[in-house]
């Protein structure tokens, strides 16, 4: 069973969802051992907390450098034995520490069709540029803004009658549908 650490920064439902899935059994092939947040008042420790699962804020201000923050992050996963990190909604970029640490064992999910919208965005730059369609991106984590090699995308049409909460809210159901499933599949050795 692969251990895993669950990054996230906010709201934290693709968190919940993902350990909604592995309770029912739709999801499997891994479990979600740790999260960790890197904001206090992250929802995101609320939900870890009603799923009995260990959290940790780890405060990124407590430390004079990006490597030191990353440095602490990885003495707790090691202390763990993590072996891979699902990032979901965690909104900083991971530098080549971490990424050294766990080469090809970081992936990440961009709400948006990438390469288009990269960044903090996704969802209102795609929205403001009135495509007619978007869609969500799950992808391995390099050291560039979303630029990591793509394992799986899906499309999104925008109906015109859509305001931006109506988007967010149909990009969220598919980054739902996708993001446990994706996991299963590449922890089965399934990757693409
Ligand atoms: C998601 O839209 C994800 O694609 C992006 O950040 C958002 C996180 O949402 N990276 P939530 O915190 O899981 O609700």
């Amino acid at each position: 069973m692969v251990k895993t650490a669950v990054f996230a920064s906010g709201n934290g439902s693709n968190f919940e969802n993902i350990v909604a899935k592995l309770k029912e059994g739709s999801a499997s092939g891994f479990e979600v051992s740790l999260l960790i947040a890197d904001k206090e008042n992250a929802y995101v420790l609320e939900r870890a907390k009603n799923h009995n699962i260990e959290s940790l804020f780890i405060n990124p201000k407590l430390y004079s450098s990006k490597k030191e923050f990353e440095e602490k992050i990885i003495e707790e996963l090691e202390r763990r034995d993590i072996d891979f990190i699902i990032l979901a909604g965690y909104m900083r970029i991971i530098s080549d520490v971490l990424l050294n640490k766990y080469d090809r064992k970081i992936i990440n999910i961009h709400p948006a069709y990438l390469p288009e919208f990269p960044g903090k965005d996704g969802i209102g730059d795609a929205f403001n540029a009135k495509v007619d369609k978007t869609g969500v991106t799950i992808h391995y984590v390099d050291s560039g803004i979303d630029t990591g090699e793509i394992i799986y995308q899906e499309r999104i049409d925008i109906d015109k009658s859509w305001d931006k909460e109506r988007l967010e809210k149909e990009v969220h159901k598919v980054e739902h549908r996708i993001y446990p499933k994706v996991l299963t599949n590449l922890f089965r050795g399934e990757e693409k």
